[in-house]
């Protein structure tokens, strides 16, 4: 579904990203970890036009996406979440679901026929069910809990209907019961034909939930394969413990 070719991202003399090959499959949850710095993050700015290769080529369902814009991927069918939580000031829950979906459709509210905004309401309130945020919806996004508006932000990705969602550490400072239910959600996101990358500290999570797992270290893929392969290769070991 999305395959890097080569892909190498400087900045000045630094290697955030180094001849990268990677292939994401449809209908499966892929994870990405390394430690801090490997590259995770600009790895996913690289794949939502936030950032643009230094060289390589990415593309997704066949279709060359490597110079392309960020809104232009975003309707092209790719969604992802920040890893500092981006929620906007004096929006609702539901208005910020609304958001994620109108500016999918067209830009600017005052283009929105009636009709648009009516289905985009049935789809939000659908959403903040499937996150059982619905007791919420007019609630002020930042008076959420912090967990909840994990939630949120993945429920306004998601409002843009994307083919593919990127999620970059969504459980980041939840606890443990909000981990779980983090993942329960990711798998049923994946259960409605949403397939996903997700970039997570978390081992039991990521062990847990990923069907296929890649690990980067200083820019580089040091190993790519499933929970087990990754769990006893030795690079692996050597990039998270030392020698
Ligand atoms: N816009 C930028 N300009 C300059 N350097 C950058 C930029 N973005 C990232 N970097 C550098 O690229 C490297 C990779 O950063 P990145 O944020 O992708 O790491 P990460 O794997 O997401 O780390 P973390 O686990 O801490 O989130 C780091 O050395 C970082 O300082
Ligand atoms: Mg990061």
């Amino acid at each position: 579904m999305l395959t890097l070719t080569n892909v190498t991202k400087n900045f000045g003399g630094l290697k955030a990203i180094q001849s990268l090959n990677l292939e994401v499959e449809e209908g499966q949850i892929h994870g990405v970890i390394g430690p801090n710095g490997a590259g995770k993050t600009t790895l996913f700015n690289l794949i939502t036009g936030f950032a643009h290769p230094t060289s390589g080529e990415m593309f997704f369902r066949e279709g060359d996406i490597s110079s392309n814009k960020p809104y232009q991927i975003a309707r092209q069918g790719i969604a992802r979440t920040f890893q500092n939580i981006r929620l906007l000031p004096g929006m609702t829950v539901s208005e910020s679901v609304m958001s994620g979906q109108l500016n999918q459709r067209i830009t600017g509210w005052k283009n929105h026929s009636t009709k648009n905004i009516r289905r985009a309401k049935k789809n939000v309130d659908e959403l903040l069910d499937f996150f059982k945020l619905s007791p919420y919806k007019e609630t002020f996004a930042l008076e959420l809990p912090y967990g909840l508006q994990r939630s949120l932000e993945i429920a306004r990705a998601l409002a843009t209907e994307p083919k593919l969602l990127l999620l970059d550490e969504p459980a980041a400072g939840m606890n443990e019961q909000e981990t779980e239910m983090l993942a329960e959600d990711i798998a049923r996101i994946r259960g409605e034909g949403c397939t996903v990358v997700v970039i997570e500290h978390d081992m039991s999570f990521i062990m847990g939930l990923c069907d296929r797992i890649t690990v980067l270290n200083f820019g580089m893929k040091i190993a790519d394969g499933t929970g087990d392969e990754v769990r006893n290769n030795p690079e692996v070991i050597e990039a998270y413990l030392g020698k």
